[in-house]
């Protein structure tokens, strides 16, 4: 049944685990994304982009979501608008069928200005009070995802600030996260640590002072109670990263967010971990390597089948390890 990102992660705390929330575009993601749930017995987050909507288009994509439950009706299925720009982005996904919204205010309704934290209150406060009122959960952000690194935002995601970004905007403030929450009323809260969305987030292992876990323990310490979310949070397997460019891919040498490091995150507050690329990374890997392998095939469900189960593994790895298996 489709549920609110509200009550899952409600669960969640209670019991100590986070949620992964996977992005979805097709068909073969909701399947494997669902697969994996059912095999792990877990709660599901599925999560639509503005690039998943231009892809796959409203109706194709609720309409996925629905068979998703009808499919695995033991399932609690969270819908999920990713990135919103503006309370009327989120309004428009309210009305077919979301139950839950995030309304990202940390930047301007361009989806690249780094936004004033006025415009960031008045935005969410305005997208909670729509949302609530027909339970609906919102999920907003403070602060700007971007690399410690280099201070840009991180590639190949469309929704990338512009221009670069000063080491405070990419670290959630802890007061100032307590003065947003109460301000704004949301569900849970995205902060930035030092992730950014993409393949290419980290250019060797993170460290403490490219990847700012303990924010996310001075932040947790100071709003207890609010459910906190990772974004650009997947892990960049190295062995995809391989199978890739044994199969005439080229992919530069780069680092993601160690799980490890998301089960501290998790033992502090985070709730929800977003990841989008290594389901991407894992398909293509197994596309490419179907295609190499099977010359002669010419029936592209050969090479969706592959991908479909590469993502499910990944997503089986992450329920897992997220201490989200069995919570359903
Ligand atoms: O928020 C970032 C996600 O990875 C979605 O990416 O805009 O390419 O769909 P997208
Ligand atoms: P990744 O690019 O690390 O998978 O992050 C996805 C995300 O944060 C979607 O909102
Ligand atoms: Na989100
Ligand atoms: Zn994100």
């Amino acid at each position: 049944a489709f549920v609110s990102l509200r009550q899952v992660l409600d669960h969640a705390a209670e019991f100590g685990y986070g949620v992964p929330a996977f992005n979805v575009n097709n068909l073969e993601q909701v399947q494997a994304i669902m697969e994996a749930a059912q095999k792990c017995d877990s709660p599901v987050i599925l999560q639509a982009s503005a690039g998943a909507r231009k892809y796959a288009g409203e109706a194709y994509l609720r309409h996925m979501m629905l068979a998703a439950v009808e499919t695995h009706p033991d399932l609690p299925v969270v819908l999920h608008q990713d990135h919103g720009t503006s309370p009327a982005v989120c309004m428009q996904s309210i009305r077919s069928g979301f139950t839950s919204v995030m309304m990202d205010g940390s930047l301007m309704a361009d989806g690249k200005t780094p936004a004033s934290y006025a415009y960031n209150v008045e935005v969410t406060r305005r997208a909670c009070e729509m949302a609530h009122a027909v339970g609906v959960s919102v999920e907003g952000e403070l602060g700007c995802l971007g690399s410690l690194e280099t201070g840009e935002a991180g590639e190949e995601d469309g929704i990338g600030a512009a221009g670069k970004l000063s080491h405070d905007m990419m670290l959630t403030d802890p007061d100032q996260a307590a003065d947003f929450v109460t301000q704004t009323g949301v569900d849970a809260l995205a902060i930035a640590i030092g992730t950014s969305h993409g393949a290419y987030k980290f250019s060797r292992k993170p460290t403490g002072d490219i990847l700012a876990i303990d924010r996310i323990k001075a932040i947790h310490a100071r709003i207890p109670n609010t459910h906190l979310v990772m974004h650009g949070s997947s892990s960049v397997p190295q062995e995809w990263l391989a199978i890739i460019r044994e199969h005439g891919g080229s992919i530069k040498e780069t680092y993601g967010v160690p799980v490890v490091e998301i089960q501290v995150g998790i033992r502090h507050g985070v709730r929800k971990v977003n990841i989008d690329t290594d389901i991407r990374l894992a398909m293509t890997g197994a596309m490419r390597r179907s295609l190499a392998q099977n010359p002669g095939e010419f029936d592209p469900r050969k090479a969706q089948i592959a991908a479909r189960k590469a993502a499910s593994d990944i997503c089986v790895a992450r329920f897992e390890a997220f201490g989200c298996a069995g919570q359903a």
